[in-house]
């Protein structure tokens, strides 16, 4: 059985108080379960306070995107190797918002893949289709085409040390949330996809669903075969409301 992750992804939000406050609270209502697991990005330049906070509690400490490079004249850019030497486990790679309001190419997102990878950094590889994809019938061809992007550069053995986030463009921040029906349809989509490479990943790897998951959304959807958690963002804000879907994802999977 695997594990339920609950990832909240903060976006470019908070300051230096409200971030640590958040933290703090997130880490003393933290579930026992050991089931369910806990994961926060904060944006880059509290990285290292969130991590001196995080120390101990068992919530793994994840960025929201990295470069594709190792180092060098890349201003503005962060590495893989930096984001492990503050502290960070894991790091997002291929957001929708990234793709779409920074040009962040299939190919772009593979290499930011490896680099995660190749530093011992757990990648969290979003993928997911807008509205119109959707209402053209063709949600699998965009999650294919994003997906194999990554799967025909690091091989099911780069998913193997993945994480999978199904975030369908049209949820994410409008309050529309996927039904669990819809969300499984696609979660069970990228699992097979998955297993036509390898069928031991594609059982193994955890696959989050994103887009306005709440405390009262999340039981429904994380009780689907093919749900391992979700990714959060407006409802990772305030630590209530984060722990909330915590809560739901230890009913669904406690002890
Ligand atoms: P919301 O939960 O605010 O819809 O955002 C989802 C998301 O983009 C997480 O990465």
């Amino acid at each position: 059985m695997r594990n339920l992750l609950v990832a909240g992804n903060w976006k470019m939000n908070g300051s230096g108080a409200a971030n640590s406050a958040l933290v703090e609270a997130v880490v003393a209502g933290r579930p026992a379960a050991s089931s369910v697991e806990l994961l926060v990005c904060p944006p880059f330049p509290y990285l290292a306070a969130v991590a001196a906070a995080l120390k101990g509690s068992g919530i793994t400490l994840g960025a929201q995107t990295v470069s594709e490079y190792d180092k060098g004249a890349y201003t503005g850019e962060v590495s893989a190797a930096m984001l492990r030497d503050i502290g960070c486990d894991a790091v997002i790679v291929g957001h929708s918002e990234r793709r779409a309001l920074y040009g962040e190419t299939s190919e772009a997102v593979a290499a930011k893949f490896a680099a995660a990878l190749a530093a011992g950094l757990l990648p969290i590889l979003c993928v997911g289709e807008t509205l119109t994809d959707r209402e053209a019938g063709n949600t699998e061809a965009v999650v294919d085409e994003q997906l194999d992007a990554v799967l025909n550069t690091a091989g099911a053995d780069g998913i193997r040390q993945a994480v999978i986030a199904y975030e369908p463009v049209w949820a994410i921040g409008t309050g529309k949330t996927a039904s669990p029906e819809q969300a499984q349809e696609v979660h069970r989509h990228i699992r097979s996809r998955i297993a036509g490479y390898d069928a031991g990943v594609a059982a193994a790897v955890q696959i989050l669903y994103g887009g306005s998951v709440k405390g009262d959304n999340a039981e429904g959807l994380f009780s689907m075969p093919d749900i391992d958690g979700g990714l959060i963002g407006g409802a990772s804000l305030k630590a209530d409301d984060f722990l909330a879907i915590a809560e739901a994802a230890t009913r669904v999977r406690g002890s």
